[in-house]
């Protein structure tokens, strides 16, 4: 739809995790005209759900190299090494900025910053606030300072599509606005660079430990827009989520790696360590690596579950170091003081995304990529835990510094957005809410943990079929469902699963978050590249 009322800034950020309101305090700093929009308030996003922490080399005797090899491995070859070196070395200084922002990480006696571990770390390197409560503490720190400094934000504002002008170049976002006041119903941002940093795409499975707010708003838009997206077939399900029933629904509660960090077991039905002898860092195993364990598991002994038993932390250790997730557990009656916790693998981040530079700039000029909607090329085919709030942290600040340049070298020209050929026509069909519950069903049982050629093939099937039946009632009688933001966020649902089960099904290997049951082997020497997806704008 043709836009309602509009406003200029010089660059407009999309989304307020750790990567949106970084990159914006950092561009208003630079003294550009910034706008934050975002799709719910603005500490809606998954930021405020991260538990174990954020990940650098602040530890003594630990160095940013002990921490790039620690990434390379995870990543399981597809990283990109120049990212990495950027991610980990500009990586502690990026937390001290982040502390001077107002941000509290936990100490210890001597007032140093406390580090634990997680999977796939070889040393304690993970800073944490309030114990489990390391994302809420970013963003409550973040929200202050943006509120503190008087930046521009609009919320409830669920960006639509990336406006451009004649020559393709970035000239802004149109957005559908709830109820904001003078901001209401559908309108623009014009401006010449925009960064999206609207977190990733969880929801487009059944179970996952994203909120609601997650469906891929941002890659379906730079899909839309005709940017490059990379790796979306590397999904990682979280191994240890909590298990509240097969048919659980929407967000589901993490159960943080740091728990196993600080020694919890992994237990099956008959109280075995099963991780032992699997690898040789047994429960801290890389993600993937132990989210096969628990599915191999489950599927020997036909179980919905397996256990982490943490009994022998006592009381305190829970009420003092994991407040939020004691607090979680039994409020669905269980209680991890004296019970193994019932967990399963569940959605929870998308290692792929839009691709970017080292600048954070993607495929079409003035459009940046930072947190989890982008592909930096640090993860991989397996991002190391508690890398994501970092690289949120780190990239913002790449690509304040590239917006902040490109102002003092030619003043960020506004651009005049090329105009919409049929303003009273919708350019792409529009699904009905519903079609979400579908969507994530039909991800869930072909494209969850364990893929094979034919459960993505129906599941491809089943997604273009819902597809083919929105456009074609958009195109016979111009029908479409109703605008708003549930109808868009279903919209995007399908637009990036489509992508994603196309590229899973085409990658006939296993690798990383990636596992193929008809192709259980890495094949370096067919595979050790990226899927990389541009749509034409029709087909998306
Ligand atoms: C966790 O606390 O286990 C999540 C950390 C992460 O996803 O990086």
């Amino acid at each position: 739809p043709a836009p309602g009322w509009s406003i200029s800034a010089d660059v407009v950020v999309v989304g307020s995790g750790v990567a949106g309101l970084t990159t914006a305090l950092r561009c208003e700093a630079a003294g550009l005209n910034t706008v934050v929009v975002t799709k719910a308030r603005l500490d809606d996003g998954s930021t405020r759900w991260a538990q174990g922490g954020i990940a650098a080399a602040l530890g003594e005797g630990d160095t940013p190299e002990q921490h790039l090899d620690d990434t390379l491995v995870a990543g399981v070859g597809l990283c990109d090494e120049e990212s990495v070196r950027i991610l980990v070395t500009e990586g502690p200084g990026a937390v001290h900025r982040l502390i001077s922002t107002g941000a509290h990480f936990d100490t210890d006696d001597e007032g140093d910053i406390e580090l634990t571990r997680e999977g796939g770390h070889h040393r304690r390197r993970i800073a944490h606030a309030g114990g489990d409560a390391t994302g809420a503490e970013i963003s409550r720190a973040l929200v202050e300072a943006v509120r503190a400094r008087g930046l521009r934000t609009i919320e409830n504002a669920l960006v639509l599509d990336l406006l451009t002008d004649a020559d393709g170049r970035t000239a802004g976002v149109s957005l559908h606005v709830m109820g904001e006041g003078q901001h209401d119903g559908v309108g623009a941002v014009h401006a010449p660079a925009v960064v999206l940093a609207t977190g990733g795409m969880g929801q487009v499975f059944s179970a996952t430990t994203n909120p609601s707010v997650s469906t891929g708003d941002g890659v379906a838009l730079a899909l839309r827009a005709g940017a490059e997206v990379s790796d979306l077939e590397f999904v990682q399900f979280h191994p240890t989520v909590l298990f509240l029933g097969a048919d659980a629904e929407g967000q589901q509660p993490l159960v943080s790696e740091a728990v196993r960090g600080e020694g919890a077991h992994l237990v099956d039905a008959d109280g075995v360590r099963f991780m032992v002898g699997q690898h040789e860092l047994a429960e801290l195993a890389p993600r993937d690596i132990v989210a096969k364990g628990i599915t191999r598991r489950m599927q020997e002994q036909d179980a919905e579950h397996m256990f982490l038993d943490a009994r022998h932390f006592g009381a305190e250790m829970w009420e003092h170091r994991f407040p939020t997730i004691l607090a979680a557990c039994r409020a669905h009656g269980i209680d991890p003081v004296h019970e193994p916790i019932p967990i399963a693998p569940a959605a929870h981040y998308a290692s792929g995304g839009v691709r970017t530079d080292s600048r954070g700039r993607t495929t079409v000029p003035g459009l940046y990529a930072c947190g989890e909607v982008a592909c930096t090329g640090v993860h991989g085919a397996n991002r190391l835990a508690s890398n994501s709030l970092l690289e949120g942290l780190v990239y913002a600040e790449r690509i304040s510094a590239d917006i902040a340049a490109r102002h003092a070298a030619d003043g960020l020209h506004a651009r005049v957005p090329a105009p919409v050929e049929h303003p009273e026509k919708p350019a792409y069909p529009l699904l009905a809410p519903e079609t979400r519950f579908a969507i994530q069903r039909i991800m869930t049982r072909g494209a969850g943990v364990l893929r094979s050629a034919g459960s993505l093939a129906q599941a491809a099937d089943a997604l273009q079929q819902l597809h083919t039946d929105a456009r074609g009632a958009l195109e016979e009688n111009g029908k479409t469902a109703e605008p708003g933001v549930d109808t868009w966020e279903a919209t995007n649902l399908l637009c990036v699963a489509r992508v994603l089960v196309a590229a899973a099904l085409r990658r006939e290997e296993t690798r990383g978050c990636h596992w193929r049951e008809d192709h259980p082997e890495r094949d370096d020497a067919a595979w050790r590249r990226h899927i990389v997806v541009r749509l034409n704008p029709d087909r998306a």
